[in-house]
């Protein structure tokens, strides 16, 4: 069994229309990551952000999966392949796509929690301030996603499989978060190939082996026509 570990990021999603965060224009351009994505930001303001994440939700709601998508899943359905899909998206459009074994690391968005206790529920088309908690009943509802300065979810799980990999693949991220932007360099301590795949060179090219370049709804559909017929 040939054991794939796939992480993704944003640029996996671009050509369905949904923004990534740090080109000229993305996401962290438009709105300030300490507003949006953190903890304290929810408490300052919690209407702000969840008003941020209804947006992205009828985004995500609106865009379809691409090419890249579907070539990931016609891999993991694939006789001879063991592969862990590891998405910092919190769209769904890899499980849309037709894939199964997805880890959200950074949450998702179709996933609301209490802030408070803890509780979760799939989320609301929109969620709002009022919303109370099912179980608590306090007014600290939110989306299910990982704030800077919380702890991406299933990380024991994910340690385990680069360990055990043959290859790692990262495509469409810029490497700029932790922990996902160590992964590379774990996998290689461990043992595996590794393959940057991105519709440019990243600044953590060097911690790949291999790479390939160009949109991700070209370059994923064609490696992985090559992966099946070796
Ligand atoms: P970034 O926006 O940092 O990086 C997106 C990457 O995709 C860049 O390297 C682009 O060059 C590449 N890219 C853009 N369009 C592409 C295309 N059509 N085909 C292939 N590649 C393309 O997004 P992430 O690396 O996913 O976390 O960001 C990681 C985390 O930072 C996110 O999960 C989010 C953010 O803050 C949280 O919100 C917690």
């Amino acid at each position: 069994m040939n054991k794939i570990i796939i992480l993704t990021g944003a640029g996996v999603s671009a050509e369905s229309g949904l923004e990534t965060f740090r080109s000229e224009d993305g996401l962290w351009a438009q709105h300030r990551i300490e507003d949006v994505a953190t903890p304290e930001g929810f408490m300052r303001d919690p209407d702000l952000v969840l008003r941020f994440y209804n947006r992205r939700r009828a985004d995500c709601a609106a865009a379809r999966p691409n090419a890249a998508h579907q070539a990931l899943a016609a891999l993991e359905q694939a006789p001879g392949h063991d592969v862990l899909l590891v998405t910092q998206n919190v769209d769904d459009l890899h499980e849309r796509a037709g894939s199964q074994n997805v880890i959200h690391m950074h949450g998702a968005l179709n996933l609301a929690k209490c802030h408070d206790c803890g509780h979760g529920w799939p989320a609301p088309e929109r969620m709002s301030v009022s919303d109370r908690c099912a179980r608590c009943q306090a007014r600290a509802t939110r989306p299910d996603i990982v704030w800077f300065g919380e702890m991406p979810s299933q990380m024991a799980r994910i340690e385990a499989a680069l360990q055990q990999a043959d290859l790692f693949v990262a495509i469409g991220t810029s490497g700029q978060v932790w922990p996902a932007a160590g992964f590379a360099q774990q996998a290689r301590m461990c043992g595996a190939a590794t393959l940057e795949l991105n519709i440019e060179p990243t600044a953590v090219r060097g911690d790949f082996r291999d790479g390939r370049y160009g949109p991700a709804g070209e370059v994923v559909p064609a490696w992985v026509e090559e992966v099946l017929r070796r």
